[in-house]
């Protein structure tokens, strides 16, 4: 190989950067990308922080512009309806995704918002703190017995499906479906589909919709207490008589489970496959357990479980040095967000006991994540059982990665717990 001096390899670092900004189509996205987008985020932020796509629409990178971003709900809509009508037509998933809280604007989305949030509170939230230690310590005594275990399967995923399941009070034997259903939802967001996506994802609405309209039906006539159960708080609405509409009741459930379910199970499949890779920090962690909430946010940071969000703008404005007509639809990069060096020193470390880490995986403002504080007890209780149980876990095969841009977790892992 011909010697290159050190300031000729800089060089071509530099280009081969600015060639992988200069080629970066979120519609076609390569193996490699997929297996590590961080390197291409970064040529980004550092090339084209506000890059424009083929598609005419803009592809953020900078912390700050994110947050900007996510601040002025004003200019940048929530709102998919134009968005998705091509994309989804006159179907049941174009009715689902437009009636969710997260792609609407004020005052619809305040109105759903304050009913949600007013069911999460922060005393609904603490009381589910028990039997959630017993659901993981039940599934460890499973992992226990086995000679080979799957993290995601026998574990990470197993925990979001109950707990949501009992937020909603949904009978243990009728939960089985419920996450099929939400990984077909979610994953026709993903920037491209195609038709089997398209047909499953609709499937799987029509499906959830029948399943709950007789879930609500035998609530109505028998009502949980609104102080513990989501739904027939939903159900019964706001004292000043603020209630949802039948259809705005079963899309938002219909959501919450889906919100709930596949962002946690990759937050503790993530978090146990970065301490799998970073020995120093997993012998950290469980040398010293009160770090375990230092270490889930920056799980959350430095694999964000959700990478991409998305707004379009309303009026014209400038972002980052670019000027945007109204009706430019703009991606939100998380995951580039969450490595920025101009918010997190030594971004590309993992570092359990960072401080501060204001990372931008629940995203900022008005639609900041209803259920943080769930996502956060969740991750902090399953990982942090799962390391004093089993601290010798190590991975015994390749982890399968979910081949998702948006959505970013393991399929499956691998493991070895003694
Ligand atoms: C690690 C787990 C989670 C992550 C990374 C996550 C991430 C996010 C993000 C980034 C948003 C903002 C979307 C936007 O502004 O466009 C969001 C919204 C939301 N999330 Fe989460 N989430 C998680 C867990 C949960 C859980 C457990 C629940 C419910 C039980 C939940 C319910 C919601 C709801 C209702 C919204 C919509 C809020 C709004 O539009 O006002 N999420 N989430």
């Amino acid at each position: 190989m011909a010697y290159r001096s050190a300031s000729e390899e800089y060089g071509k670092v530099n280009s081969d950067a600015r060639e992988l900004a200069a080629s970066f189509n979120l519609e076609k996205l390569t193996p490699e990308f997929y297996a590590n987008p961080y390197p291409t985020y970064r040529a980004l932020r550092e090339n084209e922080p506000v890059k424009r796509l083929p598609n005419g629409s803009y592809f953020l990178t900078r912390y700050d512009d994110l947050v900007a971003a996510y601040k002025s709900t004003k200019v940048f809509s929530s709102d998919k309806k134009k968005e998705f009508s091509p994309k989804y037509g006159d179907s049941l998933l174009y009715e689902h995704h437009t009636t969710s809280l997260v792609f609407n604007d004020p005052p619809a989305h305040t109105r759903v918002r304050r009913l949600i949030m007013g069911a999460l509170s922060p005393r609904a939230i603490a009381e589910m703190e028990p039997d959630l230690i017993a659901l993981v310590d039940r599934l460890l005594d499973g992992l226990a017995n086995k000679a080979k275990v799957d993290l995601i399967e026998d574990f990470a995923c197993a925990i979001p499906i109950q707990v949501i399941g009992n937020l909603l009070d949904v009978p243990v034997d009728e939960r089985e479906p419920l996450r099929d259903w939400s990984l077909a939802i979610l994953g026709a967001l993903e920037p491209v589909i195609g038709a089997e996506v398209f047909a499953r994802g609709n499937k799987a609405v029509k499906d959830f919709l029948a399943y709950l309209e007789i879930l609500v039906e035998r609530r109505r006539a028998k009502p949980g207490n609104p102080q513990h159960d989501v739904l027939t708080r939903l159900i019964q609405g706001e004292d000043n008589g603020e209630r949802l509409t039948s259809k705005e009741l079963l899309h938002n459930c219909i959501f919450l489970l889906n919100a709930g379910h596949e962002t946690t199970t990759n937050l503790i499949g993530n978090g146990l496959v970065a301490l799998s890779e970073h020995p120093t920090e997993k012998a950290r962690l469980i040398e010293n357990q009160t770090l375990i909430k230092t270490a889930v946010e920056e799980m959350l940071r430095f694999e964000s479980s959700n990478q991409l969000g998305n707004r379009m703008t309303v009026e014209p404005v400038e972002l980052g040095g670019v000027a945007m007509p109204a009706g430019t639809p703009v991606t939100l990069c998380i995951g580039a967000a969450n490595r920025d060096p101009a918010q997190f020193a030594d971004p590309e470390k993992l570092d359990i006991g960072r401080t501060p880490n204001r990372h931008l995986a629940f995203g900022t403002g008005a639609h900041q994540c209803a259920g943080m504080a769930l996502a956060r007890l969740e991750g902090a209780i399953a990982i942090s059982r799962f390391l004093a149980r089993f601290p010798d876990y190590a991975l015994s095969g390749e982890p399968v990665r979910g081949g998702r841009v948006r959505f970013r977790g393991f399929l499956s892992v691998p493991c070895v717990v003694s």
